[in-house]
């Protein structure tokens, strides 16, 4: 569904994606793991558009999307929850929502984002800012569900979130996975959540791709190389 060919990025001088080769398989929930400043936030980056790459291919459902913009790369289908989130807190929820709703004739937000996540038709008119942890996360992933995409990006979605509603994300990834169809690429260092949420796994290292697997084959010899801190 989404391939990455040859994919080299530079910061400057700093070499960061080295040719990466990558398959993320329709259907699954496919997981990028790799320890703090491999190049996963960048690769997520350079997949939508927000980062120049030096070479390569990004192949979406055979198609090179490697030159297209951001926005354009949304439209096709690739729906992007940034790590940190970036909602916009001085805005209200379904503002927010809306952010993602401007290139398109209608404001109304799909009935859909709102059955998925209660708590956001509760909160609708309160600011983003002044949501929990894990309540914007909820914002952060009914913003990117507002255009219906195929393919949703996540990047280290439980970072800074209450132990008690990790599992509550866990379980909304799989169900938009198997329920409603989604593919997903899961970006995630914590192994728990990793093995919890996706059913296939992908290892950066220094920018390389250098594992890669169903999630039951991941040996504890690659968590001790690669992820343990
Ligand atoms: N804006 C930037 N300018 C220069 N170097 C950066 C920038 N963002 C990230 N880096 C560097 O690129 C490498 C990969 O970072 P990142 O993709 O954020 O890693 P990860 O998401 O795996 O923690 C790190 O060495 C980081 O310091
Ligand atoms: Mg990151």
């Amino acid at each position: 569904m989404l391939r990455i060919e040859g994919l080299n990025q530079y910061y400057g001088g700093s070499h960061i994606l080295r040719d990466i080769d990558l398959d993320i398989f329709e259907g699954r929930t496919n997981c990028l793991m790799g320890r703090n400043g491999m190049g996963k936030s960048t690769l997520l980056k350079c997949v939508m558009g927000l980062l120049p790459i030096a070479s390569g291919k990004i192949l979406f459902q055979g198609e090179d999307i490697s030159r297209r913009k951001p926005h354009e790369r949304g439209r096709l289908g690739l729906g992007y929850v940034p790590q940190g989130r970036e909602i916009f807190p001085r805005l209200t929820v379904e503002e927010n929502l809306q952010v993602a709703l401007a290139s398109k004739r209608s404001r109304d937000i799909p009935e859909r984002v709102y059955e998925l996540f209660p708590v956001l038709k509760d909160m609708a008119r309160r600011r983003g800012g002044d949501l929990s942890g894990g309540q914007q996360q909820q914002l952060a992933i009914g913003r990117a569900l507002v255009l219906n995409p195929s393919i949703l990006l996540l990047d280290e979605p439980i970072e800074g979130i209450q132990p008690n509603i990790v599992r509550e994300i866990s379980d909304v990834i799989r169900l938009l996975n198997t329920e409603m169809g989604l593919t997903i690429l899961l970006v995630e260092q914590k192994l728990p959540f990793a093995r919890a949420t996706a059913d296939r796994f992908d290892i950066i290292n220094n920018g390389q791709i250098v594992a890669g697997g169903e999630m039951g084959e991941l040996s504890d010899d690659l968590v001790q190389e690669h992820l343990t801190v």
